[in-house]
C-alpha cells in the first residue's frame, strides 16, 4: 500500500479512519481524501491531519458518480488502494429521498468499480468495500448475522447498500478485481454527524431539546467504538482475503432507550442539569419523548464477527462504557466543530427534517 485513496474521507468513519491510517499505524505512503462534501462531508474533520502530513494528505473534490474524475484522480496519484466509504449512510433520509441513495451508493459504486479495474493490473491493487450489517435484514429476539446469512434489506438505504455488495462481489467473481469486503454493525464516536441516534441527542440534552425515541425504544443495535472499526478495515487491508466478507462488530447489543438513559447519566455527572439553564429546571431524562416510528423500522442487529477475530485476530479495543463516556466528553469538549456544524448544514437538515417530527 502506498497511495491510497479514501472515498467519503471527510464523513464521520472515513475520517476517523484517515486520522487511524496516520497515527496509530505504521503506514508511510500517501492518503487521497476522494469526497464530494455532501452535508455529511466535513473537512474541519481532518484539518490537524492535514497540516501535520502536508505532504502525504491529499483531499480531491469529487463525485464517486464521476468517472472521468475518479480516473483521473487514480492515475495523477497512482492509487493501488481504494477504501470506499462514500455513501449517503443515513436510514430516515432514505425514507424521505431514496433517489440520492439509488445515485451514490449504487451507481457510485459502480462507476468505482469500473475505474478501478483499469487499475487493476498493478501489482498489489485492491478495492475494500464498506458495507453495513443492515443488509442481513432485521432479528428476531434470538439469533446472530453471520457471513453467509442471506441478504433481506427493508428499507431503501440498506437496499442500496446491499446492491452495491452485490456489485463488488460480482467484480471479483467475473472480472477477478481483487475485491474485499467489510459489514459493520453501528458505529459511533467523535465527529458523527448529529442526525444520528447518539450525537443527536447528546446536542439535544445539552440544548434542552426534547430526545426523540422511535416507537418503544426497544430496537437493539449492535455497537462498536469507531475507532475498532478503524483497526479492523486496517487488518482486512493488511491480513484479509482476497474475495472474502468480514462483519464487524461490537458484540454489544443496546436497546435505544438503554443508551438514552445512559447519556442522560453521564451528563449529569458532566454537565448537571440543575446548572443548565437551558433546562429550565428539567433533568436530562425529563427531555425524553417517544415518537412515531421509523417505518419499516429494523427491530434487531447482532453481528457475529468470530471470523474475523479468528482468521485476523483482530479484537474491539474499547467497552461500550469507555467509547460512550469518551464520545459525550468529546462533544461536550470540542464545541467549535459542533458550532460550525449548527449553523451550517446541520441548521439546514434541522429545518427541513427535525421540525416535521
Ligand atoms: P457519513 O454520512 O458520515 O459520510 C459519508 C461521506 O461520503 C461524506 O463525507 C460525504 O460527503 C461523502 N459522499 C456522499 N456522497 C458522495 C459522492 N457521491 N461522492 C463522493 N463522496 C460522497 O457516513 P459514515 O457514517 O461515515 O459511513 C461511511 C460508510 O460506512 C458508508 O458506506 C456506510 O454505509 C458505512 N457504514 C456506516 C456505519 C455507521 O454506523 N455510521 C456502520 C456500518 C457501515
Ligand atoms: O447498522 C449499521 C448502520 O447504523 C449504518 O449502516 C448506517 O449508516 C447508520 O446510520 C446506522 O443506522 P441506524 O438506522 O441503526 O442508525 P441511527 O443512529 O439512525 O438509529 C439508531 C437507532 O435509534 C435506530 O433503531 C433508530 C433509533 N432512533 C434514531 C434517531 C435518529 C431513534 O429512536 N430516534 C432518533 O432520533
Amino acid at each position: 500500500m502506498k497511495n491510497l485513496m479514501v472515498t467519503g474521507g471527510a464523513g464521520f468513519i472515513g475520517s476517523n479512519f484517515i486520522r487511524y491510517a496516520f497515527e496509530k499505524t505504521e503506514f508511510r505512503g500517501k492518503i487521497i481524501n476522494y469526497d464530494k462534501l455532501t452535508y455529511a462531508g466535513n473537512l474541519s474533520n481532518l484539518r490537524d491531519i492535514g497540516e501535520k502530513y502536508r505532504s502525504r494528505y491529499f483531499f480531491v473534490k469529487g463525485d464517486v458518480c464521476d468517472f472521468k474524475k475518479v480516473s483521473e484522480t487514480f492515475k495523477k496519484f497512482d492509487i493501488d488502494t481504494v477504501v470506499h466509504f462514500a455513501a449517503e449512510s443515513h436510514v430516515d433520509r432514505s425514507i424521505l429521498g431514496p433517489e440520492e441513495f439509488i445515485k451514490t451508493n449504487i451507481e457510485g459504486t459502480f462507476i468505482l468499480l469500473k475505474a478501478s479495474l483499469k487499475e487493476s493490473f498493478k501489482k498489489n491493487f485492491r478495492f475494500h468495500h464498506i458495507s453495513t450489517d443492515e443488509v442481513y435484514g432485521s432479528l428476531g429476539k434470538s439469533g446472530y448475522f453471520y457471513e453467509y446469512t442471506p441478504y433481506a434489506p427493508r428499507s431503501p438505504y440498506s437496499a442500496s447498500k446491499a446492491s452495491s455488495d452485490h456489485l463488488a462481489r460480482a467484480y471479483y467473481h467475473t472480472y477477478g478485481l481483487p475485491v474485499t469486503i467489510s459489514n459493520c454493525s453501528n458505529n459511533y464516536g467523535p465527529y458523527q454527524f448529529p442526525e444520528k441516534l447518539i450525537p443527536l441527542i447528546i446536542l439535544n440534552a445539552l440544548e434542552g431539546k426534547s430526545l426523540p425515541i422511535y416507537g418503544d425504544g426497544k430496537n437493539v443495535r449492535d455497537w462498536l467504538y469507531v475507532e475498532d472499526h478503524c483497526s479492523a478495515i486496517w487488518k482486512i487491508l493488511k491480513e484479509g482475503k482476497i474475495g472474502e466478507t468480514y462483519n464487524i462488530g461490537g458484540e454489544c447489543e443496546q436497546k435505544n432507550i438503554d443508551i438514552v438513559k445512559k447519556i442522560c447519566m453521564r451528563l449529569e455527572e458532566r454537565m448537571p442539569s440543575k446548572k443548565n439553564l437551558k433546562l429550565k429546571g428539567k433533568r436530562y431524562i425529563d427531555l425524553i419523548k417517544f415518537i412515531k416510528d421509523r417505518p419499516g423500522h429494523d427491530r434487531r442487529y447482532a453481528i457475529n464477527c468470530d471470523k474475523i477475530k479468528k482468521e485476523l485476530k483482530w479484537k474491539p479495543a474499547y467497552n461500550f462504557e469507555s467509547g460512550l463516556e469518551y464520545t459525550i466528553d468529546w462533544y461536550i469538549k470540542n464545541e467549535e466543530w459542533i458550532k460550525n456544524i449548527k449553523t451550517g448544514k446541520y441548521k439546514k437538515w434541522i429545518s427541513e427534517n427535525y421540525s416535521k417530527r
